[in-house]
Protein backbone atom coordinates (compact mmCIF):
# COMPACT_ATOMS: atom_id res chain seq x y z
CA UNK A 1 0.00 0.00 0.00
CA UNK A 2 2.69 2.50 0.92
CA UNK A 3 4.28 2.11 -2.91
CA UNK A 4 0.77 3.31 -4.40
CA UNK A 5 0.91 6.30 -2.05
CA UNK A 6 4.63 6.95 -2.72
CA UNK A 7 3.81 7.08 -6.65
CA UNK A 8 0.61 9.49 -5.87
CA UNK A 9 2.61 12.03 -4.12
CA UNK A 10 5.55 11.59 -6.79
CA UNK A 11 3.09 12.10 -9.34
CA UNK A 12 1.39 15.06 -7.76
CA UNK A 13 4.78 16.58 -6.73
CA UNK A 14 5.64 16.23 -10.49
CA UNK A 15 2.64 17.67 -11.05
CA UNK A 16 3.65 21.29 -9.61
CA UNK A 17 4.68 23.63 -13.40
CA UNK A 18 7.26 25.73 -11.79
CA UNK A 19 7.33 27.27 -15.72
CA UNK A 20 3.57 28.28 -15.72
CA UNK A 21 3.90 29.42 -12.09
CA UNK A 22 6.60 31.60 -13.10
CA UNK A 23 4.87 32.93 -15.98
CA UNK A 24 1.99 33.76 -13.58
CA UNK A 25 3.23 35.63 -11.37
CA UNK A 26 6.08 37.22 -13.37
CA UNK A 27 4.20 38.45 -15.98
CA UNK A 28 0.56 37.02 -15.60
CA UNK A 29 0.56 34.98 -18.81
CA UNK A 30 0.20 31.55 -19.87
CA UNK A 31 3.43 30.42 -20.86
CA UNK A 32 2.29 27.35 -22.71
CA UNK A 33 0.61 30.02 -24.79
CA UNK A 34 3.42 31.63 -25.95
CA UNK A 35 7.03 30.88 -27.67
CA UNK A 36 6.76 27.21 -28.19
CA UNK A 37 3.69 26.57 -25.95
CA UNK A 38 5.88 23.93 -23.52
CA UNK A 39 5.78 24.55 -19.87
CA UNK A 40 9.46 24.01 -19.30
CA UNK A 41 12.87 25.79 -18.62
CA UNK A 42 14.05 26.41 -22.43
CA UNK A 43 10.66 28.18 -23.31
CA UNK A 44 10.78 29.99 -19.49
CA UNK A 45 14.17 31.34 -21.37
CA UNK A 46 12.62 32.56 -24.13
CA UNK A 47 9.59 34.33 -22.52
CA UNK A 48 10.93 35.44 -19.42
CA UNK A 49 14.61 35.05 -19.31
CA UNK A 50 17.43 33.43 -18.06
CA UNK A 51 16.84 34.12 -14.25
CA UNK A 52 13.31 32.81 -14.26
CA UNK A 53 14.52 29.64 -16.32
CA UNK A 54 17.33 28.62 -14.24
CA UNK A 55 14.86 28.62 -11.27
CA UNK A 56 12.24 26.36 -13.16
CA UNK A 57 15.06 24.47 -14.04
CA UNK A 58 16.42 23.31 -10.80
CA UNK A 59 13.04 23.61 -8.90
CA UNK A 60 11.66 20.85 -12.00
CA UNK A 61 14.79 18.60 -11.18
CA UNK A 62 14.08 18.71 -7.76
CA UNK A 63 10.53 17.51 -8.53
CA UNK A 64 11.91 14.33 -9.86
CA UNK A 65 14.67 13.92 -7.12
CA UNK A 66 12.09 14.49 -4.50
CA UNK A 67 9.98 11.77 -6.26
CA UNK A 68 12.81 9.24 -6.11
CA UNK A 69 13.50 10.13 -2.89
CA UNK A 70 9.83 9.33 -1.71
CA UNK A 71 10.21 6.09 -3.61
CA UNK A 72 13.56 4.84 -1.62
CA UNK A 73 11.60 6.42 1.69
CA UNK A 74 8.43 4.51 1.97
CA UNK A 75 9.60 1.98 -0.76
CA UNK A 76 11.77 0.33 1.88
CA UNK A 77 15.04 0.82 -0.43
CA UNK A 78 12.99 -1.24 -3.70
CA UNK A 79 15.05 0.01 -6.96
CA UNK A 80 11.60 -0.79 -8.49
CA UNK A 81 9.63 1.29 -6.60
CA UNK A 82 11.94 4.06 -6.36
CA UNK A 83 11.96 4.01 -10.23
CA UNK A 84 8.32 3.96 -10.88
CA UNK A 85 8.08 6.96 -8.56
CA UNK A 86 10.77 8.60 -10.55
CA UNK A 87 8.48 7.68 -13.42
CA UNK A 88 5.41 9.34 -12.02
CA UNK A 89 7.22 12.52 -11.09
CA UNK A 90 8.27 12.88 -15.40
CA UNK A 91 4.47 12.04 -16.06
CA UNK A 92 2.89 15.08 -13.57
CA UNK A 93 5.71 17.19 -14.73
CA UNK A 94 4.33 15.70 -18.25
CA UNK A 95 0.90 15.53 -17.97
CA UNK A 96 -0.24 17.85 -14.74
CA UNK A 97 -3.30 17.30 -12.91
CA UNK A 98 -3.57 20.25 -11.82
CA UNK A 99 -3.08 22.40 -15.01
CA UNK A 100 -5.55 20.19 -17.34
CA UNK A 101 -3.04 17.63 -17.90
CA UNK A 102 -0.88 19.99 -20.33
CA UNK A 103 3.03 20.60 -19.07
CA UNK A 104 6.53 20.39 -20.28
CA UNK A 105 8.62 17.31 -22.21
CA UNK A 106 10.01 16.23 -19.28
CA UNK A 107 13.66 16.79 -19.53
CA UNK A 108 14.70 18.81 -15.78
CA UNK A 109 12.48 16.41 -14.13
CA UNK A 110 14.30 13.39 -15.99
CA UNK A 111 17.42 14.97 -14.90
CA UNK A 112 16.75 15.04 -11.20
CA UNK A 113 15.61 11.50 -11.07
CA UNK A 114 18.15 10.30 -12.60
CA UNK A 115 20.90 12.19 -11.06
CA UNK A 116 19.53 10.47 -8.21
CA UNK A 117 19.66 6.48 -9.44
CA UNK A 118 22.53 6.38 -12.42
CA UNK A 119 24.59 9.97 -11.59
CA UNK A 120 27.48 9.04 -13.50
CA UNK A 121 25.69 7.86 -16.49
CA UNK A 122 23.75 11.67 -16.23
CA UNK A 123 27.00 13.29 -16.30
CA UNK A 124 28.51 11.11 -19.48
CA UNK A 125 25.11 12.09 -20.87
CA UNK A 126 24.93 15.11 -19.51
CA UNK A 127 28.61 16.14 -21.39
CA UNK A 128 27.20 15.21 -24.90
CA UNK A 129 23.97 16.81 -24.02
CA UNK A 130 25.71 20.18 -23.49
CA UNK A 131 27.95 19.84 -26.13
CA UNK A 132 25.37 18.92 -28.77
CA UNK A 133 23.74 22.19 -27.64
CA UNK A 134 27.00 24.72 -27.11
CA UNK A 135 27.76 23.60 -31.02
CA UNK A 136 23.69 23.58 -32.64
CA UNK A 137 22.39 26.17 -30.58
CA UNK A 138 19.39 23.66 -30.34
CA UNK A 139 18.44 22.51 -26.96
CA UNK A 140 15.58 19.64 -27.89
CA UNK A 141 18.81 18.59 -29.67
CA UNK A 142 20.80 18.14 -26.36
CA UNK A 143 18.05 16.81 -25.08
CA UNK A 144 17.01 14.03 -27.73
CA UNK A 145 20.88 12.46 -27.03
CA UNK A 146 20.49 12.76 -23.68
CA UNK A 147 17.83 10.87 -22.84
CA UNK A 148 18.75 8.30 -25.67
CA UNK A 149 22.32 7.93 -24.12
CA UNK A 150 21.01 7.15 -20.93
CA UNK A 151 20.00 3.64 -21.05
CA UNK A 152 22.82 3.38 -23.17
CA UNK A 153 25.62 4.50 -20.44
CA UNK A 154 23.16 2.34 -17.57
CA UNK A 155 23.23 -0.60 -19.99
CA UNK A 156 27.39 -0.54 -20.06
CA UNK A 157 27.88 0.60 -16.79
CA UNK A 158 25.40 -2.75 -15.61
CA UNK A 159 23.25 -0.60 -13.07
CA UNK A 160 20.63 -2.65 -11.25
CA UNK A 161 18.08 -3.83 -14.55
CA UNK A 162 15.03 -1.16 -13.33
CA UNK A 163 16.82 1.57 -13.41
CA UNK A 164 18.02 0.31 -16.84
CA UNK A 165 13.73 -0.29 -17.68
CA UNK A 166 13.27 3.20 -15.98
CA UNK A 167 15.60 4.86 -18.54
CA UNK A 168 14.23 3.02 -21.11
CA UNK A 169 10.79 4.61 -20.62
CA UNK A 170 12.29 7.98 -20.10
CA UNK A 171 13.70 7.66 -23.30
CA UNK A 172 10.27 6.55 -25.05
CA UNK A 173 8.20 9.41 -23.19
CA UNK A 174 11.22 12.73 -23.69
CA UNK A 175 11.30 11.43 -27.74
CA UNK A 176 7.13 10.90 -27.58
CA UNK A 177 6.68 14.83 -26.06
CA UNK A 178 9.43 16.13 -28.32
CA UNK A 179 8.06 14.70 -31.83
CA UNK A 180 7.19 18.12 -32.97
CA UNK A 181 10.63 19.12 -31.96
CA UNK A 182 12.03 16.43 -34.10
CA UNK A 183 10.23 17.51 -37.16
CA UNK A 184 10.97 20.84 -36.82
CA UNK A 185 14.81 19.75 -36.50
CA UNK A 186 14.76 17.34 -39.80
CA UNK A 187 12.98 20.27 -41.66
CA UNK A 188 15.39 23.04 -39.93
CA UNK A 189 12.64 25.02 -38.29
CA UNK A 190 13.68 24.16 -34.86
CA UNK A 191 14.04 27.39 -32.86
CA UNK A 192 17.73 27.99 -31.29
CA UNK A 193 18.38 28.89 -27.91
CA UNK A 194 18.63 32.72 -27.74
CA UNK A 195 15.60 33.12 -30.78
CA UNK A 196 12.36 34.34 -29.26
CA UNK A 197 10.26 31.98 -31.09
O1 LIG B 1 13.36 20.33 -22.64
C1 LIG B 1 12.59 20.94 -23.60
C2 LIG B 1 13.46 21.28 -24.77
O2 LIG B 1 14.14 20.12 -25.18
C3 LIG B 1 12.68 21.84 -25.90
O3 LIG B 1 11.86 22.87 -25.45
O4 LIG B 1 10.43 24.85 -25.69
O5 LIG B 1 12.16 24.33 -27.44
O6 LIG B 1 10.15 22.90 -27.26
P1 LIG B 1 11.09 23.78 -26.52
Amino acid sequence: MLFVISIIIAYLLGSISFSYLAGKLLKGIDIREHGSGNAGATNTLRILGVGPAVTVLILDALKGVAGVLIGRWLGGGDVLIEALCGLAAISGHNWPIYFGFRGGKGIATTIGVMITVAPMAVVYAGIVCILAIVLTRYVSLGSLLFTALLPLFIWFMQGPKEIFWLSLFVFVFAWFRHRGNIVKLVKGQESKIGSKK
